[in-house]
């Protein structure tokens, strides 16, 4: 059956939901599913921005078949080349072998190495600021590198100020019927599944991210609809959204507050976190969230990450060195360029505690902007209650940077 919903009169979504797949880039847990939007504009000409998955491709035809109504596919618009989007266009070309394929230099380069027969086909191939008119509608090609893979670039439709914006303002999540951002919660059920998906897949890009959000700026008054790869389309209050992607581009936390992550193997180093919880909140801070590493998806907490402005790390010393889950956590947030956040440790160790010393160093030479402070607890095994003070100045000691 198809399934379609009108972005403007002459808009489509034609896209597909995934609630099958477990791991999105066989990497990231997708409980919630996910979707690959994909858009057919009915102008004079007909035009398809983007496809899906392979996995949503028969959804997609289906939905084509429906709007398009027996006319012809004239261009297919290509923004971004990952097979999430891109693969199911060859099986466009062999439906619709008439259609004109619209991309850049290094998109079309990527479709050949994906192996799709572009060059028996009729291609345009655009350069930053170009348009091209579809009867109506004309629309001018932004690019924007690196916000995910090298070749993305965005497509403007200045006629009615729809951004199809690729994977920029996407988030994780099935729609599930709801298209639009005004029509869920966003920000009670969405944000952290989008802030999840932008963090992780292209939360190494801040400036990328940066830039693109500049060269929107530019335009801001005329974008009245954000279609996004994946996730709701944007149509009211765009600012809040922009305003996250600023922040997360500019790696600064959306929340004064303290993200908690241990590594535990016996609740000895985890009752010490609680037991500094407890303070924290004694003392009115109240908004933390607490994580044991062991448990929780890497995605999830680069997440939380971004969201918060400090952090408590408390790790056992595992073979002389860090306890390898909370390795592989800030070996992760090293890769994504997290920064500008302060940090207070907590160690463990039945003897040769390490990892205090070990996580600093890190902290501090292979990261950027990171405040560790001097304040540390050392638990030898167990905190016992003549740790007592020491847990009341570390406390203090956070509260105290976040004045
Ligand atoms: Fe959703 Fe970079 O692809």
């Amino acid at each position: 059956m198809y399934c379609v919903r009108n972005v403007t009169e002459d808009l489509y979504w034609v896209g597909a939901n995934d609630h099958r797949l477990a791991l999105f880039e066989n990497a990231y847990p997708i409980p919630r599913g996910v979707s690959y939007n994909s858009y057919l504009l009915t102008d004079e000409k007909t035009v398809l921005f983007d496809t899906v998955d392979w996995s949503g491709c028969r959804q997609l035809l289906e939905n084509m078949a429906h709007v398009l109504d027996g006319r012809p596919l004239d261009y297919l618009v290509i923004n971004h080349l990952e097979p999430d989007h891109a693969g199911s266009i060859e099986e466009i070309l062999l439906r619709w072998p008439k259609v004109t394929i619209i991309s850049n230099e290094k998109a079309f380069m990527l479709m050949r190495q994906f192996g799709f027969d572009v060059d028996s086909h009729q291609i345009v191939e655009v350069k930053e600021g170009d348009t091209f008119s579809f009867g109506k509608h004309v629309v001018t090609f932004v690019f924007a590198p690196m916000v995910h893979w090298p070749e993305v670039m965005v497509t403007f439709d200045t006629t009615n100020g729809v951004l199809f914006s690729a994977d920029a303002f996407g988030s994780f999540g099935a729609l599930d019927g709801k298209l639009f951002a005004d029509e869920v919660n966003f920000d009670r059920d969405w944000l952290d599944d989008a802030r999840r998906y932008l963090t992780n897949i292209v939360g190494k890009y801040g400036p990328h991210i940066r830039l693109i959000l500049k060269k929107a700026g530019g335009i801001l008054d005329q974008i009245k609809f954000i279609c996004p790869l994946h996730g709701p389309v944007w149509r009211k209050d765009l600012l809040y959204f922009i305003q996250k992607y600023d922040l997360w581009g500019r790696y600064e936390p959306e929340q004064k507050g303290i993200l908690m992550v241990y590594a535990s193997m016996y609740g000895n180093t985890e009752s010490a976190m609680q037991a500094l919880a407890s303070k924290l909140c004694d003392k009115g801070m109240t908004n933390i969230a607490m994580y044991d590493v062991s448990s929780t998806d890497v995605s999830q907490l680069i997440s939380e990450v971004f969201k918060y402005s400090h952090m408590v790390l408390a790790s056992v010393t595992y073979n002389l060195g860090i306890y390898p889950a909370m390795h592989n956590f800030l070996i992760d947030m090293k890769a994504l360029n997290v920064q500008n956040r302060t940090i207070a440790l907590v160690e463990n160790g039945s003897w040769a505690i390490k990892s205090g010393d070990l996580i600093q160093k890190f902290l501090s030479e292979e990261m950027k902007n990171m405040t560790v402070l001097n304040e540390r607890i050392s638990i030898a095994s167990s905190l016992h209650a003549d740790k007592e003070s020491e847990l009341e100045s570390l406390a203090d000691a956070i509260l105290d940077s976040m004045q």
